[in-house]
């Protein structure tokens, strides 16, 4: 067992990890298909540990950008600039004063000779949260204008975006050459092929994680998330089960002490009203629903007695179906220990 503790919120403790890893006995094909996460328990153990050196350089980075040096000025250097020139060509960072999350913006071209092939490709690094003491952070590769741009309409530059991820974490091919495993998505998927889109790069720390999100997004199934060091653990559901365990908790139990009157009379509209419910969910707005659901031990250890964790270990996979509004796995993310681990989260674009 070990303690849950995220942006300063004690949770209780995780169940033994054999009791987690028992849970999910079911065909990968049915809890896809149900908006259920797929656990696939050291599935990129064997390619990790050929990455052993990369994992090493992108931990330098990361120590170098916690300690406030610009990312751009570290990829211009070795071993970075040589795996980024001539096709990519850096036109330096950007800061955006208005995000307090954002840590730094490195914009590219991607070049064919001195052809410009692409503009406006970036990876962005930002924290996760806005708690002193959780130093979790990500890079994220796109390109366009960030949250407008309809990233599935243009291939051709969410293919380079994807490149761009290789350039700077060569480590991404544990998951993009790895056959077992794409073999698996092809068959859940019943698709000729798989693209990994959409890269974000993640180092859960202590204190750190996730709160309950989708990552819905037009042509994507979902997301395949490759533990590489450090622990997390999950909660994982369907959005329709999540409502309806958010109506049976309020059944089964009293409001949490920490909710207050007003609240407590929110939660209690909110459940007797489906649409509402959903609705508010999905504006990631309401205040009381986002704290009893994300920052209560209650329903925390609710969700984990119901049967919806999973305990990720390095070389463990957890695929997170993003279908459908309707079935599209909600999930939270808990660091476990002491260690700042690193992750690959890569949409998945079936290739027909
Ligand atoms: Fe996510």
């Amino acid at each position: 067992m070990q303690q849950l503790v995220r942006r300063g919120f004690s949770l209780g403790n995780t169940l033994s990890s054999d009791t987690e890893r028992q849970n999910q006995n079911q065909c990968n094909l049915d809890r896809w298909a149900q908006g259920l996460p797929v656990f696939l328990p050291a599935q990129c153990l064997a390619s990790r540990a050929k990455h052993r050196t990369n994992i090493e350089q992108t931990e330098s980075l990361i120590t170098a950008v916690i300690d406030g040096k610009d990312c751009d000025s570290v990829l211009a250097q070795a071993p970075y600039v040589t795996r980024l020139e001539p096709k990519f060509q850096s036109l330096g960072s950007t800061f955006n004063e208005g995000d307090q999350q954002e840590i730094e913006m490195v914009m590219f071209d991607a070049m064919d000779g001195d052809k410009i092939i692409a503009e406006d490709l970036w990876l962005k690094a930002s924290w996760l949260s806005f708690h002193d003491d959780d130093l979790s952070l990500r890079f994220r590769f796109s390109f366009g204008i960030d949250l407008e741009e309809d990233v599935a309409a243009d291939p051709f530059r969410q293919q380079l975006a994807a490149e761009l991820t290789d350039a700077v974490f060569p480590e991404s091919s544990i998951i993009t050459e790895n056959s077992e495993l794409i073999d698996k998505l092809k068959n859940i998927l019943a698709s000729d092929g798989v693209r990994f889109v959409e890269r974000i790069i993640y180092f859960n720390g202590p204190n750190g994680g996730a709160y309950l999100h989708h990552d819905l997004e037009r042509g994507h199934a979902g997301v395949v998330f490759a533990q590489l060091s450090g622990h997390t653990f999950w909660l994982a559901l369907p959005k329709q089960t999540l409502i309806e365990e958010i109506i049976r908790f309020s059944k089964s139990c009293s409001w949490p002490n920490s909710l207050t009157l007003e609240m407590r009379k929110e939660m209690s509209n909110l459940v007797g009203d489906r649409c509402y419910l959903a609705e508010q969910l999905d504006s990631f707005a309401n205040t009381s629903l986002i704290h009893l659901i994300n920052e209560t031990e209650e329903f925390v250890q609710f969700l984990i007695a119901r049967g919806y964790s999973t305990k990720l270990e390095p070389g463990d996979v957890l695929l997170l179906p993003q279908a459908t509004e309707q079935t599209c796995c909600w999930h939270s993310v808990f660091c476990l220990g002491d260690e700042m681990g690193q992750a690959l989260s890569f949409a998945i674009r079936p290739d027909h």
